[in-house]
């Protein structure tokens, strides 16, 4: 695989200011893409592409978007394609957390979990995949987690979300066919990210551990490797789906979890 392999193509990740969506965005426009970094947040956006050093003839555009709001979404997609002309490759990426017993999770925290990562994957997807499709060409990376494979306490709307992201990728690959179109899922582990670390010290309840060890105590008993998994190695992951080379991978929910989770 060359390291311009996605030279000319236009990439699209949500939720790309921060985390692993950064990492995204970076490891494409590296490997040759234009890039737009679409988050809630568009300062941020911006910063985060000022940091990410220019290269000759790539373009990089920061959009504001709440992926909660599908209004938003269809507005995304329609300035990306205004401002970079297309839309080849879309990564949902944008997402949070919320950490609490079912007894006591909020309605509506466990809806807007549904509505920024799945409904509005669903929505963005909505707004690429013809396009992507007339072309004869497209990528569509969900990411999910490994709590898209597994249960996890007290991550009843995330878990909920996570899974059903997985479902929405298959069908999404099985409508795609022979289009040229793939659809994936990247399932990371526990990354060291802001998602990550503001969780911790409501896990340490949870769990009855002080919030310095859930890391050491809660979270790398369960991992092989024993380690926290980089942002750059979703990155990687992402560029790989992206390239020619992986046409015949789709509909797969691709575990990235330092051996968390094996099926
Ligand atoms: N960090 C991990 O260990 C881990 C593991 C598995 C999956 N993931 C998933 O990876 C993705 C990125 O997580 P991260 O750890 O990089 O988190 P992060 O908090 O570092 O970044 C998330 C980004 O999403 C944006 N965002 C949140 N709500 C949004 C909305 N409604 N509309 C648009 N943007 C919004 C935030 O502003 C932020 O920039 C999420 O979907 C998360 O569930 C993370």
């Amino acid at each position: 695989m060359g390291t311009q392999q996605l030279i000319n193509r236009v990439a699209l990740v949500t939720g790309g200011a921060s985390g692993i969506g950064l990492a995204i965005a970076q490891k494409l426009y590296q490997a040759g893409s234009h890039i737009a970094i679409a988050d809630l947040d568009l300062g941020k956006a911006e910063e985060a592409l000022t940091a990410i050093p220019q290269l000759d003839g790539q373009q990089k555009l920061a959009l504001c978007v709440d992926m909660a709001d599908y209004q938003s979404v269809y507005a995304m997609a329609e300035r990306c394609e205004e401002k970079l002309g297309r839309i080849d490759i879309l990564v949902n990426n944008a997402g949070f957390q919320h950490v609490a017993p079912i007894e006591n999770f909020p309605k509506e925290v466990f809806q807007k979990l549904i509505d920024v990562m799945l409904v509005g994957p669903f929505v963005a997807t909505q707004a690429v995949f013809a396009g992507m499709k007339q072309r004869g060409w497209g990528r569509i990376i969900n990411i999910s987690s490994i709590n898209g494979k597994i249960g996890a306490p007290f991550k009843a709307g995330y878990c909920s979300a996570k899974h059903g992201i997985i479902g929405l990728t298959r069908v999404t690959a099985v409508e795609a066919g022979d289009s040229g179109v793939t659809c994936n899922a990247i399932c990371p582990g526990f990354v060291d990210t802001p998602l990550v670390r503001k969780q911790l010290t409501d896990l340490s309840m949870g769990y009855n551990v002080s919030p310095d060890s859930v890391i050491e105590e809660v979270i790398l008993p369960h991992v092989p490797q024993n380690r926290l998994i980089g942002a750059d190695e979703i990155g990687d992951t992402a560029v790989f789906l992206s390239s020619d080379e992986a046409a015949a991978i789709t509909g797969q929910a691709i575990n990235v979890s330092g051996g968390y989770v094996m099926h």
